[in-house]
């Protein structure tokens, strides 16, 4: 994490050289038919050490040859990847604006075997101890609510990396969670979100759950008053707020201000970015739901791909491989976007999660020493469960005038393997399918020969063209358990950490989503009174005044 530019680096414009001189005869269809090793050659499997996670990585339907890939290795040599890999692991300060450690891979230090001064190791397990214990409590009935009836609901309210790990894990364990527990999360300060959410709860019977590593948040800390206001409605003494509300934060002084027993904080600390915070005691909905064994299993999944990461060779690494052919086509093909395409119903929020963990990571245009990039940094990241993609998105990729690589994850064993596995098979059969379809196409040819007597229709005949050779990662893993879902989040983490590393970005702050915040602020403030509206431009003066107006009405 030098702040260099990429384009300082002799491999960038040799990248750039082979993109002028191969790109054309990078064909999928011809590269498949010149090298029958192409599959064994640009692909890697990951086994952890106890062989209870194993993954495939097929990366051999890129458009890339040898030549391509090892280039791509340089890059990443030359860019300083494993000094900067180091570097987070020992607890420098690579975050440079903030002048913090970036320190997520010591929340899952299983077995201690990182050692890291900043990030103290007891302190840590004492947050897992205390989380385990309340965990505990909460799920065998032994904590009660104020009329002593055991708690069966959870509000997490949190937005942004207080919320979406959370949503996305407890969703992706959903065959792990405890039964007659439901979890609910609140994010969006609209009235509605909070409002709806309460509906559907028993005061006697819910604990919410503050979370927010500043405990500033507006949305959140709104929502935490509306909760409480209504959560009081009923019980009436604010003595009951110790067993209906706890917090997870950084910041004991607000929480307290709010009302919350600091016994009743689960603490973090400001080396854990919000976004890589699912790990730390933001955790805590999902341990509720999970246990403390399977959080733990999480967890020790994460460390193993910690591990991978840490001490595999580049050409081997998983998450650098991801990186580096995900840059090839941001920088030298032009792809704006990302797709991530998991063909498992339980990760339907895989895609949404690490829209907050690569945007608002490498959504950058300065270096970390501050110059601007004359390249493209993080890519547009979106996507949803396969198969419903398919019916929705999947033209546009097929067909469509744009290049979007994508990543296909599917488990070899379904949660769910109903009617003799038969909707597992045809789930699987639509996941190997795409990805053929995406790279060798239908040429006109075929076409020709499919509409026999319609074949002279010239328009149609070209409708039905498949030019092919669309990129794509094929990821296939053996189950989705927790120890496996760990694996999968910190390859994707550390496919980040390795891009914005290139890129000369820092990847740990956030300081583009401040102005709006700032402004909102300023607004909230003129919005009683067309008097005070100031300091706008026509347009933003206009809509303000307009709602006054329309809002009076
Ligand atoms: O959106 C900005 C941000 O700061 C995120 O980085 C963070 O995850 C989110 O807001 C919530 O912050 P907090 O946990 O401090 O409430």
């Amino acid at each position: 994490m030098s702040g260099k530019l990429a384009t300082d680096y002799p491999s960038w414009a040799k990248l750039q050289q082979l993109y002028d001189s191969e790109h054309t005869k990078l064909v999928l269809k011809d590269l498949f038919n010149q090298d029958p090793e192409r599959f064994a050659k640009f692909s890697r499997t990951y086994d952890s050490p106890n062989k209870d996670v194993h993954l495939l990585v097929d990366f051999s339907k890129n458009l890339i040859n040898d030549d391509v890939f090892s280039t791509l290795v340089q890059l990443a040599k030359e860019g300083g990847v494993e000094q900067a890999r180091d570097d987070m692991f020992a607890g420098k300060h690579i975050n440079t604006s903030e002048d913090r450690a970036v320190l997520h891979v010591a929340l899952r230090n299983v077995g201690g075997e990182f050692k890291i001064d900043e990030a103290g190791a007891d302190e840590v397990q004492g947050v897992l101890d205390h989380m385990a214990d309340f965990a505990t409590k909460v799920r065998s009935g032994e904590w009660k609510g104020y009329t002593g009836k055991a708690i069966d609901t959870i509000v997490n309210i949190g937005i942004g990396g207080s919320d979406l790990g959370p949503v996305m894990v407890t969703e992706a364990l959903k065959p792990y969670g405890k039964e007659g527990l439901t979890c609910h999360f609140v994010s969006n300060v609209d009235g509605t979100h909070i409002a709806e959410i309460t509906k559907a709860c028993n005061p006697e019977t819910t604990l919410f759950i503050v979370a927010s590593k500043t405990f500033t948040t507006q949305e959140t800390i709104t929502n935490a008053e509306s909760a409480r206001e209504w959560f009081l409605k009923s019980a009436t003494d604010k003595a009951h707020i110790a067993k209906h509300f706890v917090a997870l934060s950084t910041n004991t002084k607000a929480v307290t201000e709010f009302g919350i027993d600091a016994g009743n904080m689960f603490k973090f600390w400001d080396w854990v970015g919000g976004r890589y915070s699912l790990w730390s005691a933001i955790g805590l909905p999902i341990m509720l739901f999970i246990g403390p064994e399977n959080f733990q299993e999480l967890l020790a999944g994460a460390h193993e791909m910690d591990k991978h990461f840490r001490d595999t060779k580049l050409e081997d690494n998983l998450p650098v491989i991801l990186a580096l052919v995900g840059l090839w086509y941001n920088d030298f093909y032009g792809a704006q976007t990302h797709a991530l395409l998991p063909y498992d119903q339980y990760m339907h929020k895989f895609a949404d999660y690490f829209q907050q963990g690569d945007m608002e990571s490498n959504g950058k245009f300065v270096t970390k020493d501050g110059r601007r990039v004359s390249y493209q940094t993080g890519p547009i990241i979106w996507g949803q469960s396969g198969t419903n993609g398919q019916h929705a998105f999947y033209q546009l990729i097929h067909q469509g005038t744009k290049l979007i690589p994508a990543d296909f994850l599917a488990p070899v064993e379904s949660q769910n393997p109903i009617r003799d596995n038969l909707h597992h098979k045809i789930l699987l059969s639509n996941f190997f399918a795409q990805p053929e379809a995406l790279a060798f196409g239908k040429d006109e040819e075929t076409v020709r020969k499919e509409l026999g007597a319609d074949a002279d229709n010239e328009a149609l005949r070209k409708s039905k063209v498949f030019e092919g050779n669309r990129p794509t990662n094929s990821i296939l893993f053996q189950k989705l358990t927790p120890r496996t879902l760990g694996s999968l989040i910190v390859m994707y983490e550390h496919k980040i950490f390795v891009q914005g590393c290139i890129w000369g970005i820092n990847s740990f702050d956030q300081m583009g989503v401040e102005l709006g915040k700032q402004l909102a602020k300023s607004i909230l403030g003129q919005l009683d009174s067309a008097d005070k509206v100031v300091d706008h431009d026509s347009s933003t003066t206009g809509l303000i005044k307009h709602w006054q107006t329309r809002a009076a009405l």
